[in-house]
């Protein structure tokens, strides 16, 4: 058996030398100092203060040293594992606070920059307005109906009693897409939204209560009062015992309704082929009501001192229409309407010319969005 080792020199473990102590310790304050971020310091810190340390494998040497020098060995290089340690703290404090100086500088908002560089679009006051036109009418219990812009020829024109030679089915009025082939039906852009009242008559179960808002074309020149591009509310009604009062109370409803409490409306005997007997709908003027008439001294611009103004065509539905619909007329009877929408624009919101509502400049459209 050996003696113990009581002559064992801590001097002699290079690691634990009190020169190579203060080097590795120095070297890790050294390393410390010069880390210039969070994650220089981490590495840093794995490295001088970490597991593997050169300080942390000394440490480990002093188990080895006889009693007599264990105490001095690993006061060393305790004393010199806590000051890199408090030095690694240090500095974790240091550089956080120049992090969070940073970072609330760079990330500084500005709030008197301009806010809108994406300006926001709005909604086209046709849009909007046919929406309400559509409003009173599905109030009073009727249902939304569609057909397609691109129509055929027979919807168009033939179901609702255009004679082949009638003059709206010429080119002055008419854009055809394609011409009639092999018995099959030519196609148009729809010249009016009445060809939905058919399709409605053959999509649904009676009786019918619809109302079908949507684009129309001409070929009209754009101007201020023209455009080859508007819209128009059809307005279709199919029942048992309809009349003509029907009629007259559901238009006189939707005038109130739009433009004013106890405005009077008047039918005036007109022509339309898909109606029989048919009538212009004027309403009373809602600026004047009527007060400007025969008055050159006090004219009313929106009615140009005539009292009324004039907002559609309506009729009983000729019993063509619904044979061609399929109705048997013995037993049904109805009535139908078609609104301009640009016209009623026109009146509601004193918008005066026809261009302003096709252009697309957002400017107009943002002006009216915040009224209707
Ligand atoms: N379709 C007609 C036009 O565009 C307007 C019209 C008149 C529609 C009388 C109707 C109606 O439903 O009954 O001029």
């Amino acid at each position: 058996m050996s003696a113990p080792n009581n002559s064992y020199d801590p001097v002699e473990v290079t690691a634990l030398h009190p020169d190579e102590v203060a080097r590795m310790r120095d070297e890790a304050l050294a390393a410390i100092a010069a880390a210039a971020s969070l994650d220089e310091l981490k590495e840093v810190r794995l490295a001088h203060a970490g597991d593997r340390s050169p300080l942390a494998l000394a440490n480990r040497e002093i188990g080895a040293l006889p009693p007599a020098a264990k105490a001095d060995a690993g006061k060393r290089v305790g004393g010199a594992r806590r000051e890199v340690g408090e030095a690694v703290k240090a500095r974790q404090a240091a550089l956080e606070e120049e992090r969070d100086a940073r970072v609330l500088v760079e990330e500084a908002v500005d709030v008197t920059l301009p806010w809108d560089r994406a300006p926001r679009g709005a909604r086209h006051p046709l849009t909007t307005i046919a929406e309400r036109m559509t409003d009173i009418f599905v109030g009073m219990g009727f249902e939304v109906a569609e057909g397609p812009e691109v129509e055929a020829e027979w919807f168009n024109f033939d179901a609702l009693n255009f004679l082949p030679d009638h003059p709206a089915r010429t080119m002055q009025d008419t854009f055809f897409v394609e011409a009639p082939s092999g018995g099959e039906s030519g196609l148009v852009l729809r010249t009016h939204t009445s060809p939905v009242q058919v399709r409605a008559l053959l999509d649904r179960d009676l009786p019918v209560y619809v109302v079908a808002p949507g684009r129309t074309f001409r070929t009209d020149e754009l101007d201020a009062t023209h455009s080859p591009v508007f819209h128009q509310l059809e307005g279709l009604v199919v029942d048992e015992g309809i009349t003509l009062a029907h009629l007259r109370g559901a238009i006189t409803a939707f005038v109130q309704g739009m433009f004013g409490s106890g405005l009077r409306t008047r039918f005036r005997p007109s022509y339309f082929p898909f109606t029989e007997p048919s009538a212009e709908v004027d309403m009373e003027c809602f600026v004047c009501r009527g007060a400007s008439v025969g008055r050159p001294e006090a004219p009313c611009r929106t009615c140009s001192s005539e009292g009324w103004i004039e907002i559609g065509g309506c009729g009983v539905v000729n019993p063509r229409v619904l044979t061609a619909a399929g109705v048997d007329t013995d037993r049904y009877s109805g009535w139908a309407f078609g609104l301009g929408v640009e016209r009623t624009l026109m009146f509601a919101r004193g918008v005066k010319d026809m261009r302003d509502m096709v252009e697309g400049d957002v400017r107009f459209a943002s002006a009216f969005e915040r009224e209707i």
